[in-house]
């Protein structure tokens, strides 16, 4: 597990995943019996990485890569570091055979995305890139929606992802100042558009073409040490995508808005026959049958309640955090061949999506996108 110190690594991978997983015995199998987990922590600190061990009373840590790679008891390589240092690491990994898996984007370029997965295919190796946001209990429930033709025809999505990230001066920020320096890999665009493309491609279909407007609201900002330094990256995109089957999907992602929502992302979906508005956890929808008949009448107070027109959809599942249920597949994956179709090349039509919106961006134009294969 290499970058397991960071805030992905170690609250999402490390601490809900891997030790869960340890926690209850392993991996519950086809046949019935489990694979258990052992994980070893790589990173550039000793001090920190032995302090983590220690905590969670685990065995293994290195700051030797090359030495981890290089030894037979550890099957798969795991990649939380950030998007910067990824590329060279898996790389480092496909060469010594490992099965891979990783956050997103897999790459800082489509080229170099691309190129992995071309190598992971080439060596052979087991590949897998986290698509934790289509694990969440909201989207379930949206798919569930999808699935039951509770839509009709589907017509548009329309998202909101965002909150107020704090600038860093008065009150610390509640993100890594790397996200806000484009010469350090941040970027709203490069960190939010490969999750919208697994999105609307596993949800609604193909992401066709994008149109992007992408700005950074706030030019300086302060760093973990206190110091003003410049914001360079993109800190809030509002863009167009066009899907496969005509659907269109608006989604605005910003780290410079305050939320007035239930929750920090939220989709609706209009279809014929009905619309819904997920977030992470809740679903509320509203069928065509009670749809009420609003007349525009700007002389007239409102009076109708439209919130109170939605209806909840009920839980009736177990969801388990996202992040642990898709290691699970991939570690069945790994050891029993079974399915998990989010692997590198999946990764990089995500970070195609996030490329061409920059150029739209930059451009001004609306980009079709081609089908990403090997
Ligand atoms: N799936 C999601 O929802 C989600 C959310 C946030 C971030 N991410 C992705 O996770 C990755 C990590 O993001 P984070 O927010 O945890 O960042 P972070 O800064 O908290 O952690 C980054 C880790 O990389 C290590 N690191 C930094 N520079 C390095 C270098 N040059 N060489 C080797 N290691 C280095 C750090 O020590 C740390 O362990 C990013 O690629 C990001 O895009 C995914």
């Amino acid at each position: 597990m290499n970058g397991v110190s960071g805030r992905m690594g170690y609250r999402q991978h490390l601490l809900r995943s891997i030790l869960a997983i340890r926690e209850q015995g392993g991996v519950l199998r086809a046949d019935g019996t489990r694979v258990q987990v052992e994980p070893i922590l790589v990173g550039r600190s000793e001090q920190k990485l032995k302090e983590l061990a220690a905590k969670h009373n685990i065995e293994h840590y290195t700051t030797n890569l090359d030495e981890a790679l290089a030894d037979d008891r550890w099957q798969i390589y795991a990649d939380f570091l950030v998007t910067q240092a990824r590329a060279s690491a898996i790389k480092k990994a496909i060469a010594a055979g490992k099965a891979i898996y990783t956050e997103k984007p897999t790459a800082e370029s489509f080229e170099e995305a691309l190129e992995l997965a071309r190598l992971a295919t080439e060596a052979g190796v087991k590949n897998g890139v986290v698509h934790d946001k289509l694990y969440l209990p909201g989207l379930q429930k949206l798919k569930r929606l999808i699935d039951s033709g509770f839509f009709g025809r589907i017509l548009s999505v329309r998202g909101e992802f965002g909150y107020w990230v704090f600038e860093g001066d008065w009150q610390d920020a509640q993100r890594p100042s790397w996200n806000y320096r484009k010469e350090d890999g941040g970027g709203i665009i490069v960190d939010m558009f490969p999750h919208w493309n697994y999105v609307l491609e596993n949800l609604f279909g193909r992401v066709e073409s994008v149109y992007a407007k992408a700005t950074t609201h706030i030019p300086t900002r302060v760093d973990e040490q206190g110091n003003e330094y410049a914001a360079t990256a993109d800190d809030a995109a509002y863009a167009v995508f066009e899907l496969e089957g005509g659907i269109v999907a608006q989604l605005n992602s910003s780290w410079t808005v305050r939320v007035n929502r239930d929750e920090l992302v939220e989709f609706q979906v209009d279809g014929t026959h009905g619309s819904a508005v997920v977030g992470l956890f809740g679903c509320k929808i509203q069928p065509r049958n009670g749809t009420p008949k609003p007349v525009w009448n700007p002389d007239l107070a409102e009076t109708h309640n439209y919130d109170a027109d939605w209806l909840e959809v009920p839980t009736n599942d177990v969801f388990e955090n996202g992040f642990k249920t898709q290691w699970e597949q991939f570690i069945l994956h790994v050891v029993d061949d079974a399915p998990h179709t989010f692997d590198f090349l999946a990764g990089a039509s995500g970070v195609q999506l996030a490329e061409q919106g920059l150029k739209s961006s930059e451009t001004g134009a609306r980009i079709d996108l081609p089908v990403v294969q090997l």
